[in-house]
């Protein structure tokens, strides 16, 4: 008898349960109204979907098949405009990452915090040093690191790829820290590990819980993630721990070189912030300002490899300007003159979208309408990077490498016509410092050197990897243009790898 009761009850409590679900999702559905959404499976949706690596192809196949906005993707920098950039004060949160931003960064990495005080202010400070207002303190870094780039592209011609690493974390490491850093340096290498440790754990569908986020509420114990997210924050930690105690030390010592972190441990936001807070200041200035030039100018290479047609057109302007018989290197005041070669620069952000191939996602805080759509407050979108950049309702022959297309008068507005460095307000805060390092060092290699193809190695850009561990993506073969070129190297470039400090 006790036994049917409790049956009776147990299948009633089910019964209203199940019919108040049932009465949610209905009420859901009527206020909401989404986009035609890509079939995933029963309860997972699309998340084993989306491939670890090379989501950009992927993410443009689905944007070609279902249109301008779909669930998440952002397709058309039309609706990217309306909604990251006039909608910006709604749409510039970020989703909750237990994994990669809770554990792995003890929720201190900028680039995934929610848009709240805790970015503000981080942001107020990178802002500060990386604005427009700084450039005049990294131009002269960005000098003498090019020339030390040049250097060993002439006589380290297969380390192309970690001398490009080396010389854009040197260029932030001399701004940051008052120190340079060396090709075979054993810091740089391992600062690029936990950089692709924290990349490849924030590939969609690699850490179940960022997906489920339900799964974050399981006993502590029971997380099967969490000591691995464990083991890389302390790596991470360590790597950056290890430079600001290097600079805390020389401070002591009275051996430092002024720079922002000697500024920076003095200022009142320091003495306010955690030690992990400030840890991560100092450690996402490294990494974000390192592995986003090296890339580019990968990037680039590989376009001149695969259509070396522009190339003559860029030589051209450069020999025009510095001399047909590698008179001397270009230098940041021939800025006006080598209009092409700031061209050469924006089209190899806008070619192959490769930081963030399927954009960066933002979560919606306020329950919004678009265009007949009605989407609830923590709707995730991104803006479809790959597909936008190579659509041909955006672009003119987007797959080819093509500089002329930005000789509109707007060469210098680095962030006009394409969205490598994303939309609205988190908009990459180190953009300027970005593009003057890749601009320089594209305009000395150009004047400097030959790329060419590794027979039997051909180059397929669309598939190039992003995560690399630490090896060259692709293979290419480095030459110097001339004997006067290399001596032009060897003259002007020398003493820049011998400065020290
Ligand atoms: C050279 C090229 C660079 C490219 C292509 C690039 C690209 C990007 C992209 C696509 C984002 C995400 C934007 C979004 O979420 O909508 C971003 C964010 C960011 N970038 Fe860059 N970046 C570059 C250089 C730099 C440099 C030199 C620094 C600093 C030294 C830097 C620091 C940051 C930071 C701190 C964020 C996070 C901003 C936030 O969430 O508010 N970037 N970058």
């Amino acid at each position: 008898m006790a036994n049917q009761k409790f049956i009776y009850a147990a299948t009633t409590c089910v019964i209203l349960l199940l019919g108040r679900w049932l009465f949610q999702a209905i009420q859901w559905r009527r206020k909401y109204k989404l986009p035609p959404q890509v079939p995933g499976i029963p309860i997972f949706g699309n998340t084993f979907q989306i491939p670890a690596s090379q989501q950009g192809p992927w993410a443009k196949g689905l944007a070609e098949k279902y249109g301008e906005i779909t669930w998440v993707f952002l397709n058309s920098s039309r609706v990217v405009i309306d909604l990251m950039e006039r909608r910006a004060a709604i749409y510039s949160s970020r989703p909750p990452f237990p994994m990669t931003q809770g554990i792995m960064s003890r929720d201190s990495r900028i680039v995934l915090m929610p848009y709240n005080d805790q970015w503000r202010s981080v942001r107020k400070i990178m802002h500060q040093i990386l604005s427009a207002r700084s450039l005049d303190v990294f131009m002269p870094f960005q000098d003498l690191e090019s020339k030390n780039l040049c250097w060993d592209y002439l006589e380290s011609p297969d380390r192309w790829w970690s001398a490009n690493g080396r010389y854009a974390n040197s260029v932030i490491m001399s701004v940051v820290f008052g120190r340079r850093s060396s090709l075979d340096d054993p810091h740089v290498v391992e600062l690029f590990e936990t950089l692709e440790l924290f990349l490849e754990n924030q590939q969609p569908g690699v850490n179940l819980v960022d997906a489920f986020l339900v799964l974050d509420k399981l006993p502590k114990f029971l997380q099967w993630w969490r000591p691995r997210g464990n083991a890389i924050y302390e790596k991470t930690a360590h790597v950056y721990r290890r430079e600001v105690d290097l600079l805390e030390e020389k401070i002591k010592n009275g051996t430092e070189k002024r720079c922002f972190g000697t500024d920076f441990l003095l200022t009142d936001e320091v003495k306010k912030m955690t030690e992990v807070q400030k840890l991560f200041v100092f450690g996402t200035l490294m990494e974000a300002g390192s592995d986003t030039s090296r890339v580019t100018i990968g990037q680039i290479i590989a376009g001149a490899v695969t259509s070396p047609d522009w190339v003559a057109r860029a030589r051209a302007e450069l020999d025009v300007v510095c001399g047909h018989n590698a008179e001397r290197l270009p230098t940041f005041e021939d800025r006006p003159k080598l209009k092409y070669i700031s061209a050469v620069v924006k089209e190899g952000f806008r070619w192959r979208p490769n930081i963030a191939e399927i954009g960066a996602p933002t979560m919606l805080i306020k329950d919004d309408e678009y265009e007949g759509y009605k989407f609830p407050a923590g709707t995730v979108f991104t803006w479809n990077a790959w597909a936008i950049a190579l659509s041909e309702r955006e672009y003119e022959q987007p797959e080819r490498f093509w500089p002329e297309r930005f000789l509109n008068g707007e060469e210098e507005s680095a962030l006009k016509g394409h969205w490598g460095f994303g939309p609205g307000r988190r908009v990459c805060v180190g953009w300027k410092v970005g593009e003057m390092n890749v601009w320089i060092a594209i305009a000395r290699l150009l004047y400097c050197f030959d790329f060419n193809e590794v027979p039997g190695k051909p180059i397929d850009t669309m598939t190039i990897p992003q995560i690399t561990k630490n090896s060259a993506p692709f293979q290419v073969t480095v030459t110097p243009r001339s004997e006067k070129h290399a001596a032009l190297v060897r003259r002007d470039c020398e003493a820049a790898v011998k400065t020290q400090y």
